[in-house]
Parts: C-alpha cells; sequence; structure tokens
C-alpha cells in the first residue's frame, strides 16, 4: 500500500511539512521507498508533494508488529525514550552517581523493548522445554518476578487458558500500570500482580514455573532474589532466567551484538545497574548455593538459565 504524504499525516496527527520530511529521510536511509507523482525525481525546492511512499510489509512487520520475534521496533523507541533522559548523563560522567530515577515516558520505552523478549520466550524458548509447555498446558501456577507491564504474564495467560499466575513488582510506575493492563484484558481472575521485594518472596513450594526476564542483573541483589525464588518453585518446577549477556572477551565486543549490548550497557550504567557476563549469572546461581544451571542460547542472541526442581 502506497500512501501521499497528506494521507500520512492525517493518520499520525502531524503536520504535513515535517511528515513529509521524515518521509524523504527515510528514504534516505532505505526504508521507505516512493512513487513519483508528477514528477520522476525529488523535486528541488524540497516541498511537500504528492508523491507516494511505501513501506515494505516485511519491514512493516519488524518495525510495528510486538507479538513477533523479528520486532526491532522497540530497539528505536528504548533508544529515543532512554536517551530523553540524558540531561544528567554529564553529571553521571562527571561523578560517577547514576541518574536517580527514571521517567514514565522511559518505562514506556522498556516495554516495547521487552515485548520482542516476550515474543522470544514463545517462539524460541518454550519449543525447546516440552516438558514445561506441557506443565503451562495442564494449568501449572507460574510467578513472573519483576514483572515490568505485565507483557509477559498477559501473553503466557493468552496462549495458556488453564495458566494462573502472580506477577512481583517493585516500582510504583509499573505496578499501576501492571495492574491496569490486567484489568482492562479482564484476567484479574487468573492474573494478580502484587508489591514484594524479589529478595523476600515468602512463599514456599508453590509455583510450577519462576520466571524472571531481563531483570536479575538490575536487582540489588541478585543471590537473594534466586534464593527467595527457589524456595516458592514447587516440586517438578522449573526457575527460567532470559537475559541478555555482555560478551567476555574484546573479540566479542567487536560483532554485532556487542555493539548492540555496549550501547544498552552505557544505559545500565547511568542508572546504577549492568548487565552481566555469561559467568556473571552462573556465579549468581552459586552465590544463591543454586545447582549449576542448565544453558540455553537464543538464536536471537539472548540466554536462559535454567535450574529443575526434584519431583
Ligand atoms: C527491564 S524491566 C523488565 C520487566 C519485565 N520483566 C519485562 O520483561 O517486561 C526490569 C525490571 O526489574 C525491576 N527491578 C529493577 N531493579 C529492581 C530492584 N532493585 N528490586 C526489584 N525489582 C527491580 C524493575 O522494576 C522492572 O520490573
Amino acid at each position: 500500500m502506497a500512501s501521499p504524504v497528506p494521507e500520512l499525516a492525517v493518520a499520525a496527527r502531524c503536520a504535513e511539512r515535517p511528515v513529509d520530511g521524515w518521509a524523504r529521510a527515510s528514504f534516505a536511509y532505505g526504508l521507505l521507498d516512493v512513487d513519483f507523482v508528477g514528477r520522476s525525481a525529488p523535486d528541488d525546492d524540497l516541498a511537500p508533494s504528492a508523491n507516494r511512499f511505501r513501506l515494505d510489509p516485511d519491514l512493516a512487520a519488524v518495525l510495528l508488529d510486538e507479538t513477533q520475534p523479528e520486532f526491532l521496533g522497540g530497539q528505536f523507541s528504548f533508544t529515543v525514550g532512554a536517551s530523553l533522559d540524558y540531561g544528567s548523563m554529564v553529571d553521571f560522567m562527571r561523578t560517577g552517581r547514576p541518574s536517580p530515577g527514571r521517567t514514565a515516558r522511559f518505562h514506556r520505552s522498556v516495554e516495547k523493548l521487552n515485548a520482542q523478549d516476550t515474543a522470544l520466550f514463545h517462539e524460541q524458548v518454550l519449543p525447546q522445554l516440552p516438558e514445561l509447555e506441557q506443565r503451562l498446558s495442564a494449568g501449572a501456577e507460574v510467578l513472573d518476578v519483576g514483572c515490568g507491564d505485565a507483557g509477559w504474564l498477559l501473553a503466557l495467560a493468552g496462549a495458556y487458558p488453564q495458566v494462573r499466575a502472580v506477577g512481583v513488582e517493585f516500582d510504583p510506575e509499573w505496578l499501576l500500570r501492571a495492574r491496569d493492563r490486567v484489568r482492562t484484558a479482564g484476567l484479574e481472575d487468573r492474573i494478580t500482580v502484587e508489591e514484594r521485594d524479589p529478595a523476600r518472596l515468602d512463599w514456599e513450594g508453590r509455583f510450577g514455573l519462576v520466571y524472571f526476564q531481563d531483570v536479575l542483573h538490575e536487582l540489588t541483589d541478585p543471590a537473594a532474589a534466586l534464593r527467595s525464588a527457589w524456595r516458592a518453585i514447587a516440586p517438578g518446577g522449573t526457575l527460567l532466567v532470559f537475559d541478555w549477556c555482555m560478551p567476555s572477551s574484546w573479540e566479542g565486543y567487536r560483532t554485532q551484538q556487542g555493539e548492540l549490548l555496549w550501547g544498552y550497557q552505557l544505559d545500565e550504567l547511568f542508572q546504577g545497574t549492568s548487565l552481566l557476563t555469561r559467568n556473571g549469572f552462573e556465579r549468581r546461581f552459586a552465590e544463591a548455593g543454586l545447582a549449576d544451571p542448565q544453558r540455553l542460547e537464543l538464536e536471537a542472541g539472548a540466554t536462559l538459565f535454567l535450574v529443575r526442581r526434584g519431583e
């Protein structure tokens, strides 16, 4: 489908002139194609024209479809959303004191970023864990530690109608957002969201799956959180940690993955947290007194650490 600029501007509730500039810039970057109307080449006064711009449907899915593991739109949202908090970056660089807090806008951009990981969980994690898949289909009870906006919980409840789940969150912005989304989805009878410290979950042997998605590396005491999560797992249940691991070699830095992750790591350092290497994660499991986790490397580049509790 090709749309002329005036139509795009109305759909986006924006003005024509900036939309025209944005469309030309997107063409320059190879994101949009153009069907010229009237003239066969760019006009030299750069005024809005009747040209029709096209976005390839596959690229549209990559940029916009949050349900697909190929979704990369969140990377753009995050890069822009996070950088709008960087007014105090100079201060951080000078003093080493992390930024005191993040904005609601930052939270929204993280939600977009993490949507890809939720899609990856369904597309690349579960197919490797048929036993867990069966337990979910049979209605296992699930705990999501640091559930953010409840995106993962809602997707899980949608895919497994028998599942009942609890989300734990400590950030007030995300607590409100998660509860609101669960209410709007009409799933309050299956998903509850509680304010709790991950290091003091206070459940004993209750859950068939305890899950951490992009959370463990942010916690002040990850070993305590793992210990507490382990206690909450029912016999036969599974502890899963999904995260993105920093490369542990200089050669690894100079890869596309290394480049991407160092970009995120600068933001983590700015807010006083840090991504971990694979060894760093494994050390947290050892500190928690847990068995060495099984490690699954996902095609997308993320890593999964897994420990099963005996029956
Ligand atoms: C990147 S978000 C991931 C959210 C969610 N798991 C997802 O995948 O959408 C990181 C999560 O870690 C939580 N978190 C960060 N620091 C924490 C702390 N010190 N104690 C408890 N939770 C924390 C945040 O509140 C947030 O829910």
